[in-house]
């Protein structure tokens, strides 16, 4: 199932969600619109969280705010019990404002600016997760000005290939992210932390292989490439692993081709593989105080929300293509164009009406390669009629852009027969407000 969790048909033929009926949300709040399912979010992040929890007590998901955060999110995930994975200051201050405990706050990011290691520790952020050697010494000067000692954990790149869009591909050898196991780098960072102790304290290896990743085997290559790293840290330097952090990446259908990783399938495969490589690790302590941490972002939340559009031109093409055009596209979804990502689509206001023809969804911007779905199945399509597109939760709206000048769609969220936005439609003021005349 790719729509979110309280999806139904209802006896109007429209599509229902979280008990509103998407035909009058869109003429309550226009297209194109974002809808996210709370009650589908609560209990994702639940079904996630619980089960690394019932396998391995001392574990902590992290979500990876990237794939969208917004205070309405901070506010599910921190009850929740989670922490966040974050790259800037902006990710960082909704955590802050939603007053998420700077301990449940891993910082990330392949070139960070000095301001945003400095907003970080100064808000108590004590987890950093160092990506290459010239962060170590930013890092160092940084804490020695405030006094204090990040606990920090080192991204490898393992040079594990899991076999995604290269796009996505972030463990491998050639990848910008992280020290490269194989070049001696992350031998070098290791032992250059160490040096700086106390004011460094290492307490970790991180490791995120990519993302849209569907296959397990290339994560239990990086659990055996990590700790065989850890006990080389181990008879080298005495190093004990405190903090394993496994990133995310899970894959997640878009198309009925595709099939979503179950909670319960990731978090077994991981671990037992876990468990069967750490039981030789670091004697002085036992293995159960070593904290595991997970990354998920795009499992979290993308099959949650729905994009909505209004249908405007028809082209067909006669013997060639017909192209249904959109009133949003590569501006608020940007995916297709960037990773050929694919999407399916349903028409919201003809739900159980047969699919008749074959068409690409056209979005509205200056580019050719402005197309949301090159070729799906739709039954007969108006002028005015609403395409829905699922599992439009995650990358879409942070990833969204003003190209060609057209304010970014609102935001609603909606449960029990009940909506309410979460991020207003943007105006054309709110657009041109950086500009100077
Ligand atoms: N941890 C780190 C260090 C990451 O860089 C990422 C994603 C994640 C966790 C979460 O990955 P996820 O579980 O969401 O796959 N814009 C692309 C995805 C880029 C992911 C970037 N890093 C897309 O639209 O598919």
């Amino acid at each position: 199932m790719l729509f979110p969790l309280t999806t139904r048909t209802n006896e109007q033929n429209h599509l229902e969600i979280g008990g509103c009926d998407v035909v009058e949300l869109a003429r309550e709040y226009g297209t194109p619109l974002y809808i996210y399912d709370d009650l589908h979010l609560h209990q994702r992040v639940a079904e996630i969280r619980d089960a690394f929890k019932s396998r391995w007590p001392n574990s902590l998901i992290l979500y990876a705010t990237k794939a969208y955060y917004s205070p309405y999110l901070a506010r599910i995930y921190n009850n929740a019990g989670i922490g966040i994975d974050v790259t800037s200051e902006g990710e960082m201050e909704i955590a802050h404002r939603a007053g998420l405990s700077p301990d449940k706050i891993y910082l990330h990011g392949n070139n960070k600016t000095p301001a945003e290691i400095r907003t970080a520790l100064a808000m108590g952020v004590n987890h950093v997760i160092v990506d290459n050697l010239d962060e170590i010494e930013l890092l160092a000067k940084i804490a020695t000005e405030l006094n204090v000692t990040p606990r920090v954990l080192l991204r490898l790149a393992p040079a594990i290939d899991p076999h995604t869009h290269r796009y996505m591909a972030t463990g491998i050898a050639e990848s910008k992210f992280g020290l490269s196991m194989a070049s001696g780098d992350a031998m070098q960072a290791a032992h250059r932390v160490a040096q700086l102790a106390p004011r460094l304290e290492l307490v970790g290896l991180h490791v995120h292989i990519g993302s849209q990743v569907f296959e397990l085997e290339p994560y239990r290559d990086a659990i055996t490439a990590l700790t065989d790293f850890a006990q080389e840290l181990n008879s080298t330097m005495g190093f004990e692993l405190q903090e394993l952090d496994l990133g995310g990446g899970w894959g997640v259908a878009y198309t009925d081709e595709q099939e979503t990783l179950t909670a319960d399938m990731v978090a077994e495969t991981i671990i037992t593989a876990v468990k069967s490589q750490v039981s030789n690790l670091h004697a002085s302590r036992p293995i159960s105080n070593l904290k595991l941490l997970f990354e998920p972002g795009r499992a979290l939340i993308a099959q949650s929300a729905i994009a909505v559009y209004t249908v405007g031109s028809i082209k067909e093409i006669r013997g060639v293509k017909t192209y249904v055009a959109v009133d949003g596209g590569m501006g608020d979804n940007v995916r297709p164009a960037l990773y050929s990502a694919k999407y399916t689509a349903r028409v919201a206001n003809r739900m159980n009406d047969a699919p008749m023809q074959q068409v690409a969804i056209a979005g509205r911007y200056c580019e050719q390669g402005d197309i949301l779905i090159d070729d799906v199945a739709l039954p007969h399509v108006a002028t005015g009629d609403l395409i829905v597109i699922p599992v439009a939760g995650a990358y879409q709206i942070p990833m969204s852009s003003n190209y060609n000048l057209i304010p970014r769609p609102a935001v609603i969220a909606v449960r029990d027969g009940k909506a309410r936005v979460i991020r207003r439609r943007e105006t054309i003021d709110d657009m041109l407000k950086c500009d100077e005349s």
